[in-house]
């Protein structure tokens, strides 16, 4: 288990993140939050690229920077800028990497097959990843950091150019490994991880906003979000009363789909809130004067 606790990173005077406390267990959880809201910066500090400026971070009860080398070993991390070696295949590259592990040459031989048969790249395995689309690099990524089978998984948005068709690939992959290790995932995008994982950790104003099941933190817009048709030239009205999550063009209308907190018409119609709806209106500031004027 990771116990996160009272960890304060600064970038000189700039705070990214401040007193963050989290505990980990098995299990896949989601670190959803926009651009620049800290979920590199926090996930460096998990695999001990970087220190925090206060408080520690415990691998069952240990710190791991004390625990060094016997935590590291246990990690598997795909940075979010994933280097790689144009003139490498994937089977030399994962090689190359697990030497670098300390992998004993058979059980790297059996892990390089086992990782490239996951990710879908046995195929591609002699082949050099320059002429490889930036999904197919991904997925190399994804490959290495599974080499040896990590107990804790840290994926700095793994997801990111993939095409529809290889995001299907990567949450069955997930699903498949996430059985008894911790696998923590970052993304901006919240279809991602709606389905793949147990638990969401939101970062808001530098500090953890939500940690919780996707059911509890949606549950928490129930009887809240709502669907009606308005003319087009009502939109600017309706978003400063309102948080709305989106809109589309429907005849001479426009269907809005939104969040009201204590009002409610006859023509609206509720609907079962989702994940999108709380990141989109967690993270909208400035819109929905009867949101904030409730208190948020
Ligand atoms: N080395 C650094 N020096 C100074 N500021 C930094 C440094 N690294 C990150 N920051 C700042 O800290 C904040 C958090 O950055 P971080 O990269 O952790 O965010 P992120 O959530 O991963 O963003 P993204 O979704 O764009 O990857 C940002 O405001 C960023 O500009
Ligand atoms: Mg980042």
């Amino acid at each position: 288990m990771l116990q996160i606790e009272h960890v304060t990173k600064k970038y000189k005077n700039f705070t990214a993140l401040t007193d963050v406390n989290l505990e980990l267990e098995n299990g896949v959880y989601g670190l959803l939050a926009p651009n620049g809201a800290g979920k590199t910066t926090l996930m460096k500090m998990i695999t001990t690229l970087l220190f925090p400026t206060e408080g520690q971070i415990r691998y069952n009860g240990e710190d791991i920077h004390r625990l060094d080398g016997a935590y590291r070993e246990k990690i598997g991390y795909l940075p979010q800028d994933f280097g790689y070696y144009r003139d490498y295949t994937p089977e030399e590259y994962l090689r190359y990497i697990g030497i670098l592990k300390g992998m004993p040459r058979q059980r790297l031989t059996e892990s390089i097959d086992r990782v490239l048969e996951l990710t879908g790249l046995s195929g591609e395995a002699k082949k050099k990843m320059k002429k490889f689309s930036g999904g197919m690099v991904q997925r190399v990524g994804i490959a290495q950091a599974l080499l040896d089978s990590p107990q804790i998984l840290v994926l700095d948005e793994p997801t990111a150019g993939l095409d529809p068709g290889e995001r299907m690939r990567f949450r069955k992959i997930l699903a498949n490994l996430s059985k008894d290790r911790l696998v923590l995932i970052s993304t901006h995008i919240v279809s991602d991880v709606e389905f793949i994982a147990n638990h969401i950790i939101m970062i808001r104003d530098r500090r953890i906003y939500c940690n919780d099941t996707v059911e509890n933190i949606c549950g928490k817009l129930a009887g809240q979000v709502f669907e009606t048709a308005i003319p087009a030239e009502a939109l600017p009205r309706w978003e400063e009363r309102y948080r709305v999550v989106s809109q589309r063009q429907e005849g001479e209308n426009m269907a809005v789909r939104f969040i009201s907190r204590m009002e409610r018409a006859a023509d609206w119609r509720p609907c079962q809130p989702g994940l999108e709806d709380v990141f989109l209106s967690t993270y909208q500031e400035g819109q929905g004067k009867e949101w904030n004027d409730v208190g948020n």
